[in-house]
């Protein structure tokens, strides 16, 4: 094991903010991090805003972005809704040999997946059956605001019950709107720690400018990499 997928309660929750702080803080830790964002949907590979491209200017990992993001479509579409727009198929082998090409490369390859755990990529497979033949664990990310631990409880529990190995959950403040107060963070994330039997290991507040430093030294100040860090003990 030498990755970690990460996954989110909903679509837009930041999962490529906090991949993005997660690749930054491992570096600073001392490993070389790779990063992939296999399906992408919304934005071509080459479209500097999309997450693709953010990841690995963020990140300064040099593989071409074919590489990292194997699919991609430009309409905002879930993935398989865009693929049969498009006539096209989106198969797990293609995905699997550019994943074990960084691995190879890489102490830790840091997957973003697509929307949440059940958005579907193809006729009778979605993002669950992905992370699962990566054999990665989990990371979810999720909202710090109200409904966040119904849908955090069933991230995680759909993970549990489809045999994936969460370790742990990262509250994300992904717009001005989301900002909720400190207090229903915290009772959130306490309820969250009752109700699954994930830690939190911090909360990332909302940036008003999103650059690499930004990130990197508020996920360094906010999250607690300590449990994360143990996944991938030094060999
Ligand atoms: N902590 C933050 N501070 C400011 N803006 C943020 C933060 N986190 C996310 N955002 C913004 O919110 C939006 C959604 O975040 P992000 O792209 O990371 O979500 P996502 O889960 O990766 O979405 P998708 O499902 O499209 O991949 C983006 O426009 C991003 O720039
Ligand atoms: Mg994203």
């Amino acid at each position: 094991m030498s990755g970690l997928f990460i996954t989110a309660t909903d679509t837009g929750v930041g999962k490529t903010v906090i991949t993005a702080g997660l690749a930054l803080s491992l570096q600073s830790a001392g490993f070389h991090v790779g990063v992939m964002k296999p399906v992408q949907s919304g934005h071509l590979r080459e479209d500097p805003a999309g997450d693709g491209m953010l990841l690995k200017r963020w990140t300064k990992t040099p593989e071409p972005i074919e590489q990292i993001v194997i699919y991609d479509f430009s309409q905002p579409l879930a993935p398989y809704l865009a693929s049969q727009k498009e006539g096209r198929t989106i198969e797990l082998m293609p995905i699997l040999h550019s994943f074990h090409q960084l691995q190879k490369k890489y102490d830790i390859v840091l997957v973003e997946g697509a929307g949440g755990l059940l958005t579907p990529m193809g006729r009778d497979w979605t993002i669950v059956d992905l992370a699962r033949a990566m054999a990665l664990p989990l990371l979810i990310i999720s909202r710090p605001s109200l409904g966040t631990v119904n849908h955090t409880a069933l991230t995680v529990y759909t993970a549990i019950s489809r045999g994936l190995k969460p370790c742990g959950v990262i509250m994300n403040t992904a717009s001005r709107e989301g900002i909720t107060t400190e207090e229903m963070q915290s009772d959130n994330a306490d309820l969250i720690e009752q109700f699954t039997p994930l830690p939190v290991l911090g909360k990332m507040p909302w940036l008003p400018s999103l650059t690499a430093q930004a990130i990197a030294q508020t996920f360094q100040q906010q999250i607690d990499l300590e449990p994360i860090r143990k996944l991938f003990n030094r060999r």
